[in-house]
């Protein structure tokens, strides 16, 4: 089922003690969101955030990344299990940043994925173009190879879990958001591209989330677009204010 949602990635920010006041703040400024509303925190925050969530519908908890193994001697490293065993629902799968600062690969990223589908921990799973490959005009093949490398392996079951979150890589912290245009363009590129390889339910069904730079000011045109199902949000989930803003945006 196609969802509303609005997703905060709230990367390398928080403390503990921040991050919960955080949660607190949106859970008291937020009254009854339209669509779900998921915090990906870091991973020491989950267990108490599981907490606070709980009590409250509609709030759900992601982590940032885990592990493509299922367990072992990965130093420094978080199983998808440990994510279930503190409460998390989804898990960010394939940022930018991921794939830019730790190298990950499209076949590292099917592995997740399949690891978290096997835990019953929904991936969000993030794609989106580099600058240059915009300025050339190859984006929607450049998402469609992301896509086709790391999940359309998947069984049509397994592809309905899937929340999908386009990403354009200049937009991301730059302040320069994806015009609600361009947003919709590429959503409906992904959608067509969903279509041919799963049909048109599933692809219907698909729920496609913008990120980058989306802010308490852009939130109502790009949501309002056809194919916009909601948006990931890194900056401004920081800010209770603005967060709820656009979660009000749904
Ligand atoms: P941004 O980040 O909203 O700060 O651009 C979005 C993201 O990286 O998920």
């Amino acid at each position: 089922m196609r969802q509303k949602i609005v997703a905060g990635n709230w990367k390398m920010n928080k403390t503990l003690d921040e991050g919960l006041e955080l949660i607190k703040a949106v859970l008291d400024k937020a009254e009854k969101p339209k669509g779900a509303v998921v915090f990906a925190t870091p991973f020491i925050h989950l267990k108490d955030a599981a907490k606070l969530l709980k009590v409250r519908r509609g709030f759900h908890l992601a982590a940032q990344n885990c592990h493509h193994e299922e367990k072992g001697a990965y130093t420094g490293e978080v199983s998808a299990d440990m994510l279930v065993s503190v409460g998390a629902e989804f898990v960010l799968i394939g940022h930018s940043e991921r794939r830019q600062y730790f190298k990950e690969t499209n076949a590292q990223l099917a592995q997740k994925v399949n690891l978290s589908l096997s835990r019953n921990l929904r991936p969000i799973f993030c794609c989106g173009e580099p600058l240059a490959v915009r300025e050339e005009g190859r984006h929607v093949a450049y998402v469609a190879k992301q896509l086709k490398a790391s999940l359309f392996h998947l069984s049509e079951q397994q592809f309905r879990q899937i929340v999908l979150a386009y990403e354009p890589i200049w937009a991301i912290g730059t302040g320069r958001t994806a015009t609600s245009a361009q947003t919709q363009d590429m959503h409906a590129s992904i959608r067509t591209l969903i279509a041919k390889k799963y049909g048109t339910q599933v692809a219907d069904d698909t729920t496609i989330l913008y990120g980058g730079s989306a802010n308490a000011q852009n939130a109502v045109e790009l949501f309002s677009q056809p194919d916009v199902d909601g948006g990931l949000i890194g900056g401004a989930s920081l800010k209770p204010d603005d967060f709820v803003a656009i979660i009000n945006a749904l």
